[in-house]
């Protein structure tokens, strides 16, 4: 078999609905008070590059405390699942994918989920002449929405990883695991990645770096408003903030104005105005403890099966299984 009769691609997003999507988070997010943006917008392929960059800082330890968990937990996971189809949701760059398809083994089915049709398709490829067992069925879809699978063998592993449970907001988290509890049949797994609670200083420093890549990661927001939606955002009027939530035990980033600024966005029709020091509020970054994880998984239909931590106990990964709903 040559490599490209194990690839194929699903697309179940609509062309257009990415420009739609944006469209609407733009106009309810900076209609109200406080402004605040959906984190996804980020990614655009300087923003991915971006990120790409910041998990090589010193300060941002997740990707390689996740790293280091997954040498222990990716052949564990394989012997307590024997798992024949790994799905992963929001793929992007692959080296954790690589140490799962490798503790698995072959004949393995992977469905890497994204929104980047070009980003599957690279990796796609690359998989499959690496890994002569593997078969890849990519899906170009936004995992927030409903997902439909397409048919692979079983037991399949969902991962979940690199920490991204934490940008969503509390409801929306509980959404997104039953919805993934719906997905899963009697013998799959799901496989979450999730950063954890620690010092402040330490949260704070691995979202304001000194070399400013964060600052820069978090200011192409509006490098994609531009150019998306033909608006005017000067990105020097805006200052990076990191700020630790104690009550919600979460990061914020933020833009904050350094003067007043008048913005026109003619792609939604729209003229927005910051007072100084304002602040847009462009991500939240969710930490996690393990009781935490426990309570939300049960309250999604899921029993905690297994934990794992870094020596430092800075980063966790979770085994969840299908359970009865809690009463
Ligand atoms: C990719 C969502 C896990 O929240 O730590 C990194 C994104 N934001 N630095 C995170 C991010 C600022 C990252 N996730």
């Amino acid at each position: 078999m040559t490599p490209n009769s194990r690839f194929t691609l699903t697309r179940t997003l609509p062309i257009d609905a990415t420009a739609a999507a944006l469209a609407t988070d733009v106009t309810q997010g900076l209609t109200r008070f406080p402004k605040t943006l959906p984190p996804k917008w980020f990614y655009d392929a300087r923003g991915s590059e971006l990120f790409e960059q910041i998990t090589e800082l010193p300060v941002y330890y997740p990707t390689r405390a996740e790293a280091r968990i997954l040498q222990d937990a990716a052949p564990e996971t394989a012997r307590l699942t024997g798992a024949r189809t790994l799905v992963e949701l929001g793929s992007g760059s692959s080296s954790k994918t690589r140490l799962l398809l490798t503790a698995l083994g072959t004949p393995l089915t992977y469905v890497p989920v994204d929104v980047s049709e070009s980003a599957l398709t690279e990796a796609g490829h690359a998989l499959t002449a690496e890994h002569p067992g593997v078969t890849v069925h990519a899906l170009v879809a936004d995992f927030q929405q409903r997902l439909r699978l397409p048919e692979c063998p079983e037991p399949k592993i969902l991962a979940f990883l690199g920490g991204t449970l934490g940008n969503l907001l509390p409801a929306e988290r509980h959404r997104f695991l039953a919805a993934l509890r719906a997905l899963l049949g009697p013998d799959d797994a799901l496989l979450l990645g999730t950063d954890l609670v620690k010092d402040p200083a330490t949260l704070v420093a691995a979202y304001d770096d000194p070399e400013g890549v964060t600052a820069a990661f978090n200011k192409n927001v509006l490098h994609v408003l531009n150019r998306e939606l033909g608006a005017d955002f000067d990105p020097d009027d805006f200052t990076h903030v990191a700020a630790w939530d104690s009550e919600n035990e979460w990061i914020e980033m933020r833009l904050r104005a350094r003067r007043a600024v008048a913005a026109k966005l003619p792609g939604v029709d729209l003229s927005v105005d910051f007072q100084p020091g304002e602040e847009l509020r462009t991500e939240v970054s969710a930490k996690f403890r393990r009781q935490g994880i426990r309570a939300e998984l049960a309250a999604a239909g899921m029993r905690l099966h297994r934990w794992w931590t870094d020596p430092g106990h800075r980063f966790a990964v979770s085994l969840a299984v299908p359970a009865p709903l809690a009463p």
